[in-house]
């Protein structure tokens, strides 16, 4: 798919078809910016016939303009904000392609969100077919170009390459997490973050010995059951040189979560690929600021191993030790994703960043409490405040949940000073509580995104599969 930016159109535009956005019961409805005067007329009998209300189920396609040309309206439902034009622009990709239409022009009403046209349509394009040996037949939407409704191409220029770039990185981002458990291992997503690596982006990967020396004692354990290397990916990215400020970000990455010894049932099991789109993100934030080189310092991190079961797994009673000292003992080897997090959350707090974040698909309890509509966020308020504030410049939403003392004490072990399980109540929130053990006094939010980072079906601008979720919150966390 190739973007390119563009002033409002000109009767004289080269493009197989307009898109024109509009709110529900909008006044200007039918009223098309463009220069076709067939269009335009047959635009506003459409309307006047009532084929066209805004809704956001609606796209209509107007024929009969100059050289062929037509127009798609796509209602945007109730408003123009930046996620109904960005699933809008999702909606018109994919009836654009249905109907074989190459090359469409991209009408951004008001000049506004053309970042977020930009994405809903690049994401809407997006294909996972590297596993296909069968020939699927070839997107037919190839070309879009954005424009204003009316002014000059200045208005939306860096707004669609910024689009553009955050689109390609959440694919990469749902590339890894869509990729199975065989391909996608430790040693993979080390050699992707590899790649990334250039200029004052570096990339350090901690091998199992190395484990051993950082005595990430809880991380080795979850480890010890496969015969696939665990990694530790560690990134540094100086844009800002000048500045001590630097963020810390960690993401699990469980390339496959069996249960372990706690083995968990057959069903959708094949989903626990997913297991890995906390660190997935990370590296997909880690995918853009290797193109949009921000000018901020970060220090990223990726624990990743898969969690199986094997004469030499580690089993449910076992005491583990942490690199801070803290021993662990262990309820479930199902909760192992706290297991990698704690080590790498306090070898992450030992720099003293000016905030450590933390993405991961921890608890199907987060799940229940939350559904796919907002990841949960726990944390100081200071950090869950500058998490809340990037979901809602990202639109990738999250909603806070508490982290009282009551949790702590459900993570006390009578035979070591923490267990990894606190029991079916709450289990979000004591699965936060634990993390919080780790990570000092360091201002750190930790973002549950079991629910958001795998869709069950297609809509708008995702599809079934690895959402990619993460990587734009990520962005504006960093960047704000
Ligand atoms: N990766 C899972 C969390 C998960 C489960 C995400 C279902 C999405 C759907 C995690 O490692 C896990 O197994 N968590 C357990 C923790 C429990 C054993 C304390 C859970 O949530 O059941
Ligand atoms: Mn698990
Ligand atoms: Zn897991």
């Amino acid at each position: 798919m190739r973007f390119q930016s563009s002033a409002a159109p000109k009767a004289t535009a080269k493009t197989d078809a307009f898109v024109v956005f509009r709110a529900e019961k909008s006044k200007d409805l039918g009223t098309l910016p463009l220069p076709d005067k067939a269009l335009v007329s047959a635009a506003a009998d459409a309307v006047k016939a009532g084929e066209f209300s805004g809704k956001g189920n609606e796209t209509v396609l107007i024929r009969g303009g100059r050289d062929g040309r037509r127009c798609l309206l796509v209602g945007a439902g109730a408003d123009l904000l930046p996620e109904s034009l960005r699933r809008a622009a999702g909606r018109a990709a994919r009836v654009l392609d249905a109907r074989g239409i190459t090359h469409a022009t991209l009408l951004v009403p008001g000049g506004g969100a053309a970042d977020a046209v930009t994405q809903g349509a690049a994401l809407a394009m997006y294909r996972f077919d590297q596993c296909r040996g069968d020939k699927r037949p070839k997107a037919s939407f190839k070309r879009a170009t954005v424009a204003p409704e009316t002014g000059g191409v200045t208005l939306v220029r860096s707004a669609v390459k910024l689009g553009e770039a955050l689109a390609a990185s959440v694919a990469f981002a749902r590339d890894l997490g869509n990729l199975p458990g065989n391909i996608a291992t430790a040693t993979y997503l080390a050699r992707r973050a590899r790649e990334l690596a250039g200029g004052n982006l570096s990339v350090r990967i901690h091998d199992r010995a190395g484990l051993k020396k950082l005595k990430m004692g809880a991380f080795l354990a979850v480890a010890q059951g496969s015969r696939n290397e665990p990694r530790l990916i560690e990134f540094r990215y100086r844009g800002a040189p000048g500045k001590k400020k630097t963020i810390a970000i960690v993401g699990k990455g469980v390339t496959f979560d069996t249960g372990g010894i706690s083995i968990k049932p057959p069903a959708k099991m094949e989903e626990m690929k997913f297991d890995m789109c906390g660190g997935g993100a990370v590296l997909g934030l880690m995918h853009a600021v290797a193109a949009l080189k921000p000018k901020v310092n970060l220090h990223a991190f990726v624990p990743a191993t898969d969690n199986m079961p094997d004469g030499n797994a580690y089993r449910p009673g076992d005491i583990v030790t942490a690199r801070n000292g803290k021993t662990i003992e262990i309820i479930s080897t199902d909760a192992e994703g706290r297991l990698l997090l704690c080590d790498t959350l306090a070898y992450a707090a030992e720099k003293k960043p000016s905030l450590l974040v933390d993405l991961a698909t921890l608890t199907g309890a987060c799940v229940v409490a939350l559904g796919d509509a907002a990841a949960g966020v726990f944390g100081g308020a200071a950090a869950v405040e500058k998490v809340k504030a990037a979901a809602e410049r990202s639109d990738e939403t999250v909603w806070p949940l508490p982290l009282y003392p009551r949790y702590t004490e459900m993570m006390k072990s009578p035979y070591a000073d923490l267990k990894n399980g606190g029991g079916r109540w709450g289990g979000a929130c004591t699965a936060a509580a634990f993390l919080q053990e780790f990570v000092g006094d360091v201002e750190w939010a930790h973002v549950d995104i079991a629910g958001m980072a795998w869709t069950d079906g297609n809509s708008d601008y995702r599809h079934k599969g690895a959402t990619g979720y993460g990587v734009r919150l990520l962005w504006e966390l960093v960047n704000g």
